[in-house]
Parts: structure tokens; C-alpha cells; sequence
């Protein structure tokens, strides 16, 4: 299983997939050059009309459409999370988990597939999996989906003035809640409470609203986006950011072609643009 690598032209050559970006293009390299100390960079795989979700008809329910989701992404997508030291996911995800309709388990490596990672976590001395930040207003998170993040630190970020009950509820199953701003839990909050945690490297793994909370602020630090070659159509669907905000650059830094998985692997360093 290889990918070409199509940039930067100096790399020009066949690669393995396993380990992409886990070794080539690994997070801990990028890591150290943040000032603050801590990388956040998100991930998402995309249709080439822009559908990295689809309304299912019948349930009402979102998810990543099966035409695109893929075995030789879901790699890199474990390769990504097994360098994190925390994950960053909405509670609309524990609200699907809740319905058994969630696309994972929030894991690294719990198939057999993976284990390789998992095994790479405890030499570099991490834990065996990643901690979990859940960015929500409404605190609608279903204890019981949260049992499956036994033995990790859950942090909830919620705006000022949240209902009292569930938060209550939260704490006292172990879960550490934090404010931050009116209405909206900002970008620059999460990468405060992130840093005073002590993290280095945040994965978001979230939807577009959440991606667009840390693209406003300027806090998000790499791209992880892989464009699977097809069209999807349909009205009801989400893509990589929802909402307004100033335009963001996207600087290429490395670009994989998967001519098996007809796909592309795109990573991309986020500026912020020089107004004309
Ligand atoms: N193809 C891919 O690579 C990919 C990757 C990720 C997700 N997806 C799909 O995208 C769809 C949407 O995912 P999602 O719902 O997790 O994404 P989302 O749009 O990022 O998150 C939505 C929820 O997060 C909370 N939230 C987001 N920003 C907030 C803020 N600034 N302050 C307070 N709360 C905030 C809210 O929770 P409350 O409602 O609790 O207030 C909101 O309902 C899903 O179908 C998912 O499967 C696809």
C-alpha cells in the first residue's frame, strides 16, 4: 500500500501509507515550533463537491457518507490521533454514541489493525489513549455514552450561564466543566484551558461548527484534509466549516496521492489573511 507524494516536489516518490503521518509528516515534528507549546490541527475526509456529511433520510441522523469513508484513510485518521494527547469533539457526537449511531469509539488502535499504534503511545510515554475536551451550550451529553472514556480526563467547555442541573449531573460523574464566554465557547478559551492543562497536541475531530470556533480565533494550527474522488450531491449535508468569519489562508505543506483509494491526502498550514 503506497501514496505518491505529488508536494513538495522535492519529495517526489512512492511512500508507504502506514506510518504517513505518523512518521513522515508527523505531528511531533510541527510540535515544537508552536510558541505556546501546544498544536492543534484538525482532520476531515471530504467528497469532491464538499460532503463530508449526509442526511440519512429515514432516522433524520447525519454521518460521514459510506461512499467516501474509507479503510486507507481511517490509518491516517488513527496515525493523527494516536499523536494526541487530546481530543477536541462536540457533544452531538456523545448524543449519536447515545443512539449507536456514532462512527467510532473515540479510540486509538482498538482493533487489531491499530495496535501498532496504541503500542507507539506507551514508548513515547503517553497514556494508551487520548484525554477528551466536548466544546457544547446546551450540556445535552448522555452520561452513559460517556463510560466508554474510562480512565481518561473529560473536560467540558460550555458558555457562561449553563443549566445548572446537567452540569451538576457532569461533575458528579467525573467530568471537570469549564465556562468560557456568552452564548459560544470561543477558540482562544480552548487553547488557554488547553495549554494550562499542560497538552501539546490537540486533534479535533469534530464538524464544522467547532472547526469554525477555533478558525475564527487563529488557534488552529494544521489541516489534515483528504479529498475522496467523488460526487455526492444531496441538500442536507455538512462541510469542513459552517458560519461566518474573516477568510483564512491555507498554505500547503504536503500533498499525498492515493491512486488505489482514489483520493487525495492534503495537509495545510493556517494563516491568517493580509487584508487588500
Ligand atoms: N467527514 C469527516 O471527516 C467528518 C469529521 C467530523 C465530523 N463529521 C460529521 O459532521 C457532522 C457534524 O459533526 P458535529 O455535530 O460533531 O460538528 P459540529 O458542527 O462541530 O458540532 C456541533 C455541536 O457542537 C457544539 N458546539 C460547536 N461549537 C460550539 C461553540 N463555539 N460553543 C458551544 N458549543 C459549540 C454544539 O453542541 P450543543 O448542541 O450541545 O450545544 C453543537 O451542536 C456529523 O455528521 C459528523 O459525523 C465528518
Amino acid at each position: 500500500m503506497t501514496v505518491r507524494c505529488l508536494y513538495p516536489a522535492e519529495k517526489a516518490g512512492e511512500y508507504p501509507l502506514s506510518g504517513l503521518y505518523l512518521e513522515r509528516e508527523s505531528i511531533r515534528k510541527v510540535d515544537a515550533e508552536q510558541d505556546s507549546g501546544l498544536l492543534i490541527y484538525s482532520n476531515f475526509i471530504t467528497s469532491l463537491d464538499g460532503r463530508i456529511s449526509l442526511q440519512n433520510a429515514v432516522s433524520g441522523e447525519f454521518s460521514v457518507p459510506g461512499h467516501i469513508a474509507n479503510r486507507r484513510d481511517w490509518r491516517l485518521y488513527q496515525e493523527l490521533a494516536a499523536q494526541a494527547d487530546v481530543l477536541i469533539t462536540s457533544a452531538r457526537y456523545f448524543r449519536q454514541l447515545d443512539k449507536g449511531c456514532a462512527q467510532d469509539l473515540l479510540p486509538v488502535g482498538r482493533e487489531d489493525a491499530y495496535q501498532d499504534l496504541v503500542a507507539w503511545r506507551l514508548q513515547q510515554g503517553m497514556q494508551a489513549q487520548p484525554d477528551v475536551l466536548i466544546v457544547s451550550a446546551s450540556l445535552d451529553i448522555p452520561l452513559a455514552a460517556l463510560r466508554y472514556l474510562e480512565h481518561r480526563r473529560i473536560v467540558v467547555m460550555t458558555p457562561e450561564g449553563c443549566d445548572c442541573k446537567r452540569r451538576e449531573a457532569l461533575v458528579a460523574a467525573g467530568v471537570q466543566v469549564c465556562e468560557s464566554g456568552k452564548g459560544q465557547v470561543s477558540g482562544t478559551d480552548i487553547k488557554r484551558l488547553l495549554v494550562k492543562l499542560g497538552y501539546r497536541s490537540a486533534y479535533m475531530i469534530a464538524g464544522p461548527a467547532v472547526h469554525r470556533t477555533l478558525l475564527v480565533d487563529g488557534v488552529l494550527d494544521r489541516l489534515f484534509l483528504t479529498t475522496h474522488f467523488s460526487l455526492l450531491g444531496q441538500d442536507a449535508f455538512h462541510s469542513i466549516l459552517q458560519g461566518d468569519m474573516q477568510p483564512v489562508a491555507a498554505r500547503l505543506c504536503s500533498l499525498y496521492l492515493d491512486e488505489a483509494g482514489q483520493q487525495i491526502f492534503a495537509q495545510y498550514n493556517m494563516e491568517k489573511l493580509e487584508k487588500a
